[in-house]
């Protein structure tokens, strides 16, 4: 059978790096995918790039259109990134007929049902394994391995900058900024890193996740967004002294109520072996009814495992090209008209309404009642206490008189369980105690069990 005709649309370090693995490995992934899988067309507005990475194996054009044009190409592969030109190929690509394989986790996660339906009416397939946590094949395992389940929630390390980050933060004992410095010195963290460390990259991947897991669309908007940034030394080292690691984690969760949807820092019991993955690593857990819980682990970025999955795509794309659309895997795992509408039956639940525990910091002024001022208005919203540590602040900090000139001491709390809202109305009052004395750091925590 004739090779599937593939084009690529920007050979940067996912793109050389497809096209690379493609030429290496080009007689297993046949003998795999039934047919041959070339890559017939490159497009990169830097020509000579493409020419040094692909030779004269493949055409290279720097107007990515003459590939959509090209009546010969079955599949765009879409490594530009952002939701601008990258849209509006993808959406031609598709209009044109041809199936569509991405890394764009920012357009999926938020032009996704647009994407997806466009797709739909073409009867084209739009794959995306590696838009979400880089060569760990998520995506497969969330819609196809796992398919007998009732997900219940699902909770990864899904963004390799920050995990990078918070692991040289714990190591060295340094504070964010610092360590974010070096993280860009050494290449780890973009000169611009504002998507890595906000929360956005992991928050982008976890709303797919999400709408795979629980057949809900894609609702990026409703997602609740926070990154590391806030973070300070002191934090991970009391964690640490409590028994637990700090993560960023992007969780989704099936509730009575509906489902949760949040990318923020969460203390893990470092006895959970996703507490232990470091540097630029990635895990995902997923905890299904039958399957119990799961674990992926791998890298989550660079070119050679993000081409992983991009190759993987077109592996299945070159199988189902010629499957009815109607029998082939459903882009979001649900066939289409069975998607619960956005804000029906499962609807993605405001912050106020998540229920988890917490890790509180109180500054406070070391006297007499504090203490006891502070657990009762935890008390009177219902918040149980869990475990309490009082610290010197200049254990840490080395300002034990603070600039009030009174002796100042940490109140680390954990709790139990509680509604956001809840804790939210309790702090803003323990915030007003005139013995409250900074303002209070509080970090969600999960126990993943
Ligand atoms: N910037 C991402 C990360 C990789 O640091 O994991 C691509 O999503």
């Amino acid at each position: 059978m004739k090779p599937i005709q593939v084009g690529l649309l920007g050979i940067g370090t996912v793109g050389s790096g497809t096209f690379n693995v493609l030429q290496r490995n080009q007689e297993e992934i046949r003998r795999r995918a039934g047919r041959g899988i070339e890559i017939a067309m490159v497009a990169d507005l830097d020509t000579e790039r493409a020419r040094s990475v692909v030779g004269d194996t493949a055409k290279v054009v720097g107007d990515a259109r003459e590939i959509i044009a090209n009546p010969e190409i079955d599949v765009v592969i879409e490594l530009i990134g952002g939701y601008g030109i990258a849209k509006a190929l993808v959406l031609e690509a598709i209009a044109a007929g041809k199936h569509v394989v991405t890394a764009n986790k920012a357009l999926l996660a938020v032009h996704g049902s647009e994407i997806f339906k466009a797709a739909a009416e073409k009867g084209v397939m739009v794959a995306y394994e590696a838009a979400v946590a880089g060569g760990i094949p998520i995506i497969k395992a969330l819609r196809e391995g796992l398919t007998a389940n009732q997900i219940q929630w699902v909770a990864g390390i899904i963004n390799g900058t920050t995990n990078f980050i918070l692991s040289e933060m714990r190591d060295k004992g340094l504070d964010f900024d610092v360590v974010l410095k070096e993280a860009q010195r050494l290449g780890y963290a973009e000169a611009d890193p504002t998507f890595d460390i906000e929360g956005v990259d992991a928050a982008h991947k976890v709303t797919l996740m999400s709408a795979i897991a629980f057949g809900i669309p894609v609702q990026f908007d409703k997602a609740h967004v926070e990154g590391i940034t806030k973070l300070s030394a002191a934090d991970i080292k009391y964690a640490e002294q409590l028994g637990y690691r700090i993560k960023l984690l992007g969780i989704t969760k099936r509730t009575d109520k509906g489902i949760e949807l949040r990318v923020h820092p969460s203390l893990v019991p470092t006895k959970r072996l996703i507490a232990n993955v470091e540097g630029a690593m990635n895990a995902v857990v997923v905890h299904g009814d039958a399957v119990g819980t799961t674990l992926y682990y791998g890298k989550g970025a660079g070119s050679e495992p993000t081409a992983s999955a991009v190759i993987a795509d077109l592996v299945d794309i070159a199988r189902l090209h010629t499957a009815d659309p109607e029998h082939r895997v459903p882009p979001l795992a649900f066939q289409s008209n069975t998607l619960v509408a956005a804000g029906g039956e499962l609807p993605v639940l405001p912050m106020s309404e998540v229920v988890t525990s917490y890790y509180l910091r109180i500054r406070v002024a070391d006297e007499a009642g504090v203490l006891a001022k502070i657990t009762s208005i935890l008390a009177g919203m219902g918040i149980s206490i869990d475990a309490l540590l009082q610290r010197e602040a200049g254990e840490v900090s080395g300002d034990s008189e603070g600039s009030q000139g009174v002796p100042q001491t940490d109140l680390i709390i954990l709790t139990h369980a509680t509604r956001e809202g809840d804790m939210d109305t309790a702090l803003a009052q323990i915030q007003q105690l005139p013995t409250v004395l900074a303002p209070i750091n509080r970090i969600r925590k999960e126990e993943l069990n």
